[in-house]
């Protein structure tokens, strides 16, 4: 199973001061030393992460799938047509939400996800829509002539207890029944050290998409060495 590495929120981070650093470019091949298979941005309308810049960086150095999630607007087509990412994910794209927070209303949508799939197919470039867990969006992501889904996993993180097992057995069902009609399928958000272990081990996912949890681990992980090498250069410069 791929595992895609989404470092939206290291250039969250840089934007809390609108700097150089850390520079989103710079973890991705990181985090493809680490081992990813997959790096995916989500260029917000509002650019409140990801930036044109970091885009353009990352699909001159990026030799793994690139996968740039975004709404399907005129604006987006024209950028993935022009910047030619592996992977388009459609997500929807509320200005207020702190993050992704439903899958696409492809049933109230389907005329203008279709047109977007269509425009972006005409590059070559194949493309995935992020759904709930249902049967619905499956059949109609098919009709549109999407070739990948990514079943939203967020319901199933969020959960408790018996809840979540119920979320979790809806995102089975999904994941089987996109198969069988043919759809090569995705999973993620929300997923974490703690709670992936159940969806990666569902038979016929293809891949994992995850950011928050990574991003927020690697903080913590590089904490002790950062502040080391902090102490170690003022050390070295006292009474200089
Ligand atoms: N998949 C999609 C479509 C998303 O919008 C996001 C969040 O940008 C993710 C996966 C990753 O979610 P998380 O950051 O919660 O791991």
């Amino acid at each position: 199973m791929l595992l895609g590495v989404n470092v939206d929120h290291v250039a969250t981070i840089r934007q809390a001061r609108k700097g150089f650093e850390p520079d989103p470019v710079m973890a991705a091949t990181l985090a493809i030393l680490g081992g990813a298979d997959g790096i995916t941005v989500h260029l917000r309308e509002d650019r409140r992460h990801i930036q044109d810049r970091d885009l353009r960086m990352l699909r001159e150095l990026v030799p793994v799938e690139l996968n740039l999630e975004m709404a399907s607007t005129k604006e987006m087509i024209g950028i993935a047509t022009k910047i030619k990412p592996d992977l388009v994910t459609l997500v929807p794209e509320k200005r207020a939400e702190l993050t992704t927070e439903g899958g696409l209303d492809v049933k109230s949508q389907k005329r203008i996800i279709s047109d977007a799939v269509k425009k972006i197919h005409n590059t070559n470039i194949p493309v995935s829509l992020f759904i709930n867990p249902d049967s619905e969006s499956i059949r109609i992501s098919k009709q549109i002539g999407a070739d990948m889904v990514e079943i939203h996993t967020g319901m199933y993180a969020n959960a408790k207890g018996k809840k979540q097992e119920e979320e979790l057995s809806r995102v089975i069902h999904a994941v089987r029944y996109a198969l069988d009609v043919g759809l090569v399928v995705n999973a993620g958000h929300g997923l974490n050290y703690f709670n992936v272990v159940k969806v990666a081990s569902i038979q016929g996912i293809r891949g994992l998409y995850i950011g928050h949890s990574i991003v927020s681990r690697a903080v913590l992980v590089g904490m002790e060495r950062a502040v080391r090498e902090m102490k170690e250069l003022i050390k070295q410069s006292a009474g200089k």
